[in-house]
């Protein structure tokens, strides 16, 4: 596995090999007729509410629907929000009224009749006051925009909102799918599989796609998809990692600390808060240069974190200074 670019999308197999058409989706058949059908004519797009467990394509299918409805240039028409990491309602309203305002580029959105796709992810982590806001702007902005909400838990979002959308119910992917999927991918990246090995990957993560794909990856890493190697990806601690962003970070190594720190992040799914929570555990136990320069850099990072500032811009930042210090 090269780390040399921080480019996720070549670094992680789950994203380089993400569907680009709704076609390609994996499973989740009902779904993607309804939506086939819905989208045909593109004015006519209701707003949709995607629900249901994690890693099944719900971000994926969203993303699909944009390309598919929208075009080359379908990204500067698209916002993607994550209302968890939004900080709020008064965030996102802002994000939104921003992007449902901005005129397009060059009028292009006039011309060919386009609108905008905002896609609102973890929506049910908002609280209830923030999702009547958000239903307001549902219905406020709807002549130019459309809205795709994203949610685990369908019954966490108020009953308006489900009002004004066409829901659809992700389920988790069968046996048989991801196994041939994870085979899929094994041949493009010319890895040696065992058979009993993939079984293993879905037993341990029960059709959650992006899970099976990061294991798997992992597991190739170390050489190829064999049992043991699976068994070895699927103990590592994120703890471990998390050592291994430090030591990267406080020898300079600040464009390879950020790398590992991202795969953490987006791979692993590992929160800003565990990352700091473990770097300080790790750190003592690596008995480093200056510990209290470094708790002085650890309490102002966490400070702007638990304050709300952006975390990746934030935990980036904090590699820098960590870097700084070695060289003290
Ligand atoms: N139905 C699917 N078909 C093909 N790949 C999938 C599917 N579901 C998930 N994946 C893989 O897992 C990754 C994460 O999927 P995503 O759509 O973001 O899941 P979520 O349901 O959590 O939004 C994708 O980039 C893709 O590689
Ligand atoms: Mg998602």
């Amino acid at each position: 596995m090269s780390a040399k670019k921080t480019d996720l999308a070549n670094l992680m197999w789950s994203e380089k090999y993400r569907p680009k058409k709704l076609a390609d989706v994996v499973d989740q058949k009902e779904i993607i007729k309804g939506i086939s059908n819905l989208v045909k004519n593109r004015q006519e797009m209701p707003h949709m509410l995607f629900a249901g467990p994690a890693g099944v394509g719900k971000t994926t299918t969203a993303l699909c629907v944009a390309m598919e409805l929208l075009g080359e240039n379908w990204k500067v028409h698209v916002l993607e929000l994550n209302a968890s990491d939004e900080r709020g309602i008064k965030m996102v309203r802002e994000r939104v009224k921003g992007f449902t305002e901005w005129r397009g580029v060059t009028g292009e959105q006039q011309t060919k009749n386009l609108f905008k796709i905002i896609i609102l992810d973890e929506a049910d982590e908002m609280t209830s006051d923030a999702q009547t806001a958000l239903r307001a702007m549902i219905e406020k902005g709807s002549e130019v925009t459309r809205f795709i909400l994203i949610c685990n838990y369908l019954s966490q979002i108020i009953e308006p909102i489900q009002s004004r959308c066409v829901v659809f119910r992700f389920t988790r992917l069968p046996r048989e799918d991801v196994i041939e999927h994870l085979k899929m991918i094994c041949e493009k990246e010319k890895v040696k599989f065992e058979e009993k090995a993939l079984a293993q990957i879905f037993d341990a993560t029960g059709g959650d796609m992006r899970h099976s794909i990061n294991i798997m990856q992992a597991a190739a890493g170390m050489g190829s998809v064999s049992s043991a190697n699976v068994t070895a990806a699927m103990g590592l601690s994120g703890r471990a990692k998390v050592g291994e962003v430090l030591k990267l970070a406080l020898s300079g190594k600040f464009n390879e600390a950020r790398a590992k720190l991202l795969e953490l992040t987006q791979v692993y799914g590992m929160s800003e808060t565990d990352f700091m929570k473990y770097a300080n555990q790790e750190a003592y136990e690596m008995a480093i240069n200056k510990p209290d320069e470094f708790a002085a850099i650890m309490a102002e990072y966490d400070y702007r974190l638990a304050a709300g500032a952006h975390p990746e811009i934030q935990l980036s930042a904090l590699l820098a200074q960590l870097g700084k210090l070695a060289k003290k």
